[in-house]
């Protein structure tokens, strides 16, 4: 087959473009990312975490004042994990297996956009640490049992 000078060229030029064309996403997906709500804390290694062993205590001490037996701020009550799962009036708060799309991991996290969602609100009672909100991440991404 003789070779085409102008298959040639168009060669050359998809070897050049599709790069930079790639580049160019990868550097847009990067600037989106930048705009994500701030990183967070990663999940515990640790396995089998569960409710009653390991969050209940947690939620306990941060979120059952507002979130149990006497108040059900925004119709949510953490104090059974039957409770928790079916969450804020009806809209799911734990999306099991999925830490980081769970708005209660958000809301601790502090990774709302808004921050009348920061859980505990800031002030009312103690804030979960990095390595809490890691620990309910696992739990999270472990199916929440
Ligand atoms: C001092 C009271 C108070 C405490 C303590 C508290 N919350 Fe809340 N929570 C609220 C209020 C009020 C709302 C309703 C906010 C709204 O609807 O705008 C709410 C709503 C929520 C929601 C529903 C989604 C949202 O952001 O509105 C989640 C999830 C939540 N809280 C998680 C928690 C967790 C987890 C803790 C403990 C770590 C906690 N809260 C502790 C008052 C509290």
């Amino acid at each position: 087959m003789i070779s085409n000078p102008i298959a040639h060229t168009e060669q050359r030029f998809v070897r050049l473009l599709l790069p930079s064309l790639l580049g160019l996403a990868m550097l847009t997906a990067s600037l989106g990312r930048a705009e994500d709500p701030p990183k967070l804390p990663p999940p515990a290694p640790q396995a089998d975490v569960t409710y009653a062993a390991d969050i209940q205590p947690l939620l306990e001490r941060s979120c059952f004042k507002c979130h149990g037996e006497e108040k059900q701020k925004g119709k949510l009550r953490l104090d059974s994990l039957e409770n928790a799962l079916k969450g804020a009036d009806g809209k799911a708060v734990i999306i099991p297996g999925q830490s980081a799309k769970s708005e209660l991991v958000k809301a601790v996290a502090h990774a709302t956009k808004d921050e009348d969602h920061w859980m505990p609100p800031p002030g009312k009672a103690q804030a979960l640490t990095p390595e809490e909100i890691g620990l309910v991440r696992a739990w999270i991404d472990q199916g929440a049992k």
